[in-house]
Formats: C-alpha cells, sequence, structure tokens
C-alpha cells in the first residue's frame, strides 16, 4: 500500500520492561510485517526503527508536525508522575514521560495505552509506588483505550489497531476502557480446565497427581474467575500456549490493580 493509504503509528516507551513491543513481534494474523508494509506507517518505535539519537528525535518531531490530528498513539509503560516526572527523562533535551506523552496526546486521533502499564500502571506502581507510576489516561484529558496484559497478546494489540484501520472508530469499552471485544469474558468462562473446576478436581500443590492431569489450579492460585480476558481463546505467540496451559493459575494481569490484589506471588 501507498504511505498515503497506510495510517500513520507513533508507539512511545515509557517506564516498562519491553515484553509489549515483543508481544506485538509475535502476531500472525497479520504478521508484523505486513502490518507495517500494508497498514500502518510506523513513524517512532524504538525498539524497531533503525534511526538512534538525535536524528531519532528528529524523525518523532517530524510526525507528529506532518500528521497532525491523524495519527495513532500507542503507548508502553506507566507515566511517572513523581517529583514532576524527573523519574523518566528521555531524549537530550531530557523530555519527561509526562511533557512527553501529553504533547503526542495532543495531535493524536486515538491513544491506545499497550499493556497494564500504560493501562493502570503496572508493577512499576506497586506498593509504595516510589515514583508515582500511572496509567497514561490519568494524566491524559483525551479517550485512552487501555489494552490490558502484561503483556496484552498480540492478538488484543494487532486486533485494535486494525479495528480502528478498518473501521476509522475505536470498538466498543467495557467499563475500565478496554475493548469488549477482546476483554468481554473472564479467563474462567473458556478455559480448558473448566471441567475440573466444575467436578471438583483441583491442583492441591504443584508437581501432584492432579498438576499432572492437568486439573483446575484454583487452589494454587489461579485468578481466571476474576479477570477479564480472551487467553484461552486466542492464546499467545501465533496460539501457542497461555498461562494456564503451560501449568501455572492465571495472575489477573489484565486487571487494574493485579500486582497488589491479585497476584498470588505477593502472598506468604
Ligand atoms: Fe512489560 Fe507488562 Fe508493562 Fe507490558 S504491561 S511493558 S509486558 S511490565
Ligand atoms: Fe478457572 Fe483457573 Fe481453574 Fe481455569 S484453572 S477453570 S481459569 S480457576
Ligand atoms: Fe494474564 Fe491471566 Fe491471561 S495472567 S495472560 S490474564 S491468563
Amino acid at each position: 500500500a501507498e504511505l498515503a493509504d497506510r495510517v500513520p503509528l507513533i508507539w512511545l516507551n515509557l517506564a516498562e520492561c519491553t515484553g509489549c513491543s515483543e508481544s506485538l513481534l509475535r502476531a500472525s494474523t497479520p504478521d508484523v510485517s505486513t502490518l507495517i508494509f500494508n497498514y500502518i506507517s510506523l513513524e517512532y518505535q524504538e525498539v524497531l526503527m533503525a534511526a538512534a539519537g538525535m536524528q531519532a528525535e528528529e524523525n518523532l518531531e517530524h510526525a507528529m508536525e506532518t500528521y497532525q490530528g491523524r495519527y495513532l498513539l500507542a503507548v508502553e509503560g506507566a507515566v511517572p508522575t513523581a517529583n514532576n516526572g524527573a523519574f523518566l527523562t528521555i531524549g537530550p533535551h531530557a523530555t519527561t514521560g509526562v511533557d512527553l506523552i501529553k504533547k503526542a496526546a495532543d495531535g493524536a486521533a486515538a491513544i491506545i495505552a499497550v499493556g497494564t502499564c500504560s493501562s493502570f500502571g503496572g508493577v512499576q506502581a506497586a506498593a509504595p509506588n516510589p515514583t508515582g507510576a500511572k496509567g497514561i489516561h490519568e494524566v491524559l484529558d483525551k479517550p485512552v483505550i487501555n489494552l490490558g496484559g502484561c503483556p496484552p497478546s498480540e492478538v488484543n494489540i494487532t486486533g485494535t489497531l486494525m479495528y480502528y484501520i478498518m473501521f476509522g472508530k475505536l470498538p466498543a469499552l467495557d467499563m475500565f476502557n478496554r475493548p469488549k471485544w477482546a476483554y468481554g469474558a473472564r479467563v474462567h468462562d473458556n478455559c480448558e480446565r473448566r471441567g475440573h473446576f466444575d467436578a471438583g478436581e483441583f491442583v492441591e500443590v504443584f508437581g501432584d497427581h492432579g498438576a499432572k492431569e492437568g486439573y483446575c489450579l484454583y487452589k494454587v492460585g489461579c485468578r481466571g474467575p476474576y479477570t477479564y480476558n480472551n487467553c484461552p481463546t486466542e492464546r499467545f505467540n501465533a496460539h501457542t500456549s497461555w498461562p494456564v496451559l503451560a501449568g501455572h493459575g492465571c495472575i489477573g494481569c489484565s486487571e487494574p490493580n493485579f500486582w497488589d490484589e491479585m497476584a498470588d506471588f505477593e502472598r506468604p
């Protein structure tokens, strides 16, 4: 497709681990090269772009000016707000993450928070949250689509981008601004171990007989009954697997505050 036909995308990385970019790279329907050659014009993406240093800065400035009001803005990572945002500075002018996303959001046609960090704060926001990490919607005055998940699956990222590209509007959203097509059902609703839950067959400790038989992981901390995401049906890595299939319960990674309230790794 000609450049003029493709939707410009600016992807910013704030306080994050790059897992969401890694997830995007595993897209298969369409794959990431089809996405960037046919549907989007990837103007700025720190993990994928060839440019570095001043040239990268110029590319970003150029894209924000040239495609003012037309570009999609994707943000990966929470925004640190404590000490006037000083916990995250980027580039030669030491621009804070807060200032950067406010500026980029100004000219964006739509804003997508990719992952639980940019949606709700994520692990950076775990108590006592010394950097004041927040979801980007808390510092922006425009609507933000939240793709919860640490990371969200590549299907949920590309599906949301493609929805906007194909229909020119945003998908229907749930109470946390997550697309309903992806986050409309609980993990528990479609889990392949649900039959064992219903039959009262549970893994009691990891490595026991039930674990070998693929029993339900509820008693070893699975939060699937309280978590909205399509992991059991779409899976990850080109539909290869997902946490429960791999033998570990869901830790609620697509939910606000999962890091303090749901994840079993912080319980004694
Ligand atoms: Fe990494 Fe998870 Fe944050 Fe994505 S949401 S950047 S995978 S910590
Ligand atoms: Fe529900 Fe988790 Fe058991 Fe699956 S493993 S049935 S999501 S409690
Ligand atoms: Fe996250 Fe639970 Fe899916 S931990 S990846 S929402 S199964």
